[in-house]
This record gives C-alpha cells, structure tokens and sequence, in this order.
C-alpha cells in the first residue's frame, strides 16, 4: 500500500509496472504448467496433487503469519516502523514505513494461533489419509503411512506448537529481509519485485523449520512455484474488488 492513511485510493497506474505484471504472470504460469507436466510424466497427477496438498498443509503457518502482517500492520492505524525512520548506509532507509512492529508481532501470533485452530480442527474432524494402494506417491517413495500421520495430519502437541512458531517468525523475519533487500535495490516502499516479493516469507520459513523438521525438497519446490502464482492471483482479485490500490 502506498498511502499512509487507512483507506485505499486507487491512483493511476504506471504501465510500465503493468507490463512487468502481465510477463510475470506469464512466466510463472507457464513455470506452472511445466512443473504439473513433468511431475505427471515422472510420477502421476495424484502424486503432484499430494505433494501440493500436504506440502500447503506443512506450510500454512507461513501463510496465515504472511497474511497476518497485513492484517495486523493496517489495523487501527499505523504502527511504530521497526527502522525507527532511519537510514541505511546507503541513505535510503533500512526496511521503511511498512514494516512496523505491530505488523511483525501481529504477524507471528496469528500464523501460530490460526494454525493451531486449524489443527485441531482437523482432529476434530478425524481427516485420514486415503485408503493404502491408492497413491502411487506413497509406494513410489516408501514413505510409510505413519510418517505422513505424524508430520501432516496429526503432529504430536509440542511438534505442531514448535513447527507453527518456526514458521511464523521464520515468515516474518523473511519479510522484513526481502524489504531490506528492496531498499538497497532502490525500490520505494509498495512497489514491486517479482519473485522475492512473494518468496521471501516462504523460504525463510522453511529455512527456520529446517533444522528441527526436515521437509523433502520436492515439498519445498513444488509450493515455491505455485505460491508466486497464487499470490499474484490474489492481488490482482483484490486490486479488481477494491481492497489494494495497487495489483500486486
Ligand atoms: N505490514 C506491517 N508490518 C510488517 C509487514 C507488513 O505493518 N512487518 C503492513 C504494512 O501496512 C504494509 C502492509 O502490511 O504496507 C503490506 O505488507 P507488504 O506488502 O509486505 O509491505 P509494503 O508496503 O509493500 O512494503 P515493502 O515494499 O517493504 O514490501
Ligand atoms: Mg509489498
């Protein structure tokens, strides 16, 4: 957002920005398509649609956290930047307006909050794994049915409880490094950077998590090349209803 005050102003957009969008949205989409095309060569499309679906699933404290700060950062007001309004050495200023402590604290408790409801949710529910034989992707990698279990669908307490903070602050922490790099690449606070915008919560997430929960690397591949396009989906749905001043 590029206003300080609360409400959303459209201002014209810059066309050039417009078309950075369109090609960005090309690429990725096409990066998309390749990834389902190959992995339904290499294995089948349920293993693509199992390895999305329960790698969304490990993820997801790292996109409730990422929504979060949005939600948190803008509520009521604005916030304390976490900069103090200073500079870096490069005289530009070290993570800007919009990252605010508010948006930060706010971003952790609700990326470990809201997963931990939607955990139980899922125990409450008894939400169980399709019947053995069914995935090929569960016989192709031995990946036995317990592991799934226990890393997905029903962590144990303190597993679940350590996992969703790790994220969470790994999301936060990853945003605020993409801000930093945005403004030694000269890039005011609101503008774009392809890429880096939309991975920088999302790997330092899961760099965070790593070291206590290992998530196989297809995991960690497949959900960086779906979330960039979901992300930009949903700014431009956003942007269309009114709710961002800008479309991505
Ligand atoms: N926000 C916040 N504190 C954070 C992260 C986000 O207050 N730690 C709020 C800010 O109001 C911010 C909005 O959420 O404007 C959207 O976040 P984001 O897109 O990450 O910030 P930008 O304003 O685009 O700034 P930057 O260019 O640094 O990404
Ligand atoms: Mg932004």
């Amino acid at each position: 957002m590029s206003t300080e005050t609360e409400k959303v102003e459209k201002t014209p957009l810059n066309p050039k920005d417009i078309r950075r969008v369109k090609i960005f949205c090309i690429i990725i989409g096409t990066i998309n398509i390749l990834c389902v095309i190959l992995m339904t060569i290499f294995w089948s499309i349920y293993d693509y649609l199992i390895i999305l679906g329960l790698g969304m699933l490990t993820t997801v404290p790292a996109f409730f956290a990422n929504a979060g700060m949005t939600f948190a950062g803008t509520y009521r007001g604005v916030g304390r930047p976490i900069d103090g309004g200073r500079n870096f050495i490069d005289g530009k200023r070290i993570l800007g307006n919009g990252k605010t402590w508010k948006g930060f604290l706010g971003g952790i408790l609700i990326g470990s909050t809201l997963s931990w409801l939607l955990f139980l949710v899922y125990l409450a529910l008894q939400i169980g794994l399709p019947p053995p034989g069914s995935v090929r992707w569960l016989q192709v990698h031995q990946v036995t049915r317990t592991e799934i279990f226990n890393i997905f669908i029903a962590p144990p307490p303190l597993n679940l409880i350590l996992r969703t903070i790790l994220l969470s602050v790994g999301a936060c922490v990853g945003d605020l490094v993409g801000s930093f790099f945005k403004r030694r690449f000269k890039r005011e606070r609101g503008t774009q950077f392809p890429l880096l915008d939309q991975l920088d919560f999302l790997l330092m997430a899961y760099l965070f998590a790593y070291a206590f929960f290992p998530i196989r690397w297809y995991y960690i591949l497949v959900i960086s090349i779906f979330t960039p396009l979901v992300a930009i989906l949903a700014n431009i749905i956003a942007y269309a209803i009114g709710k961002k001043d800008v479309p991505w």
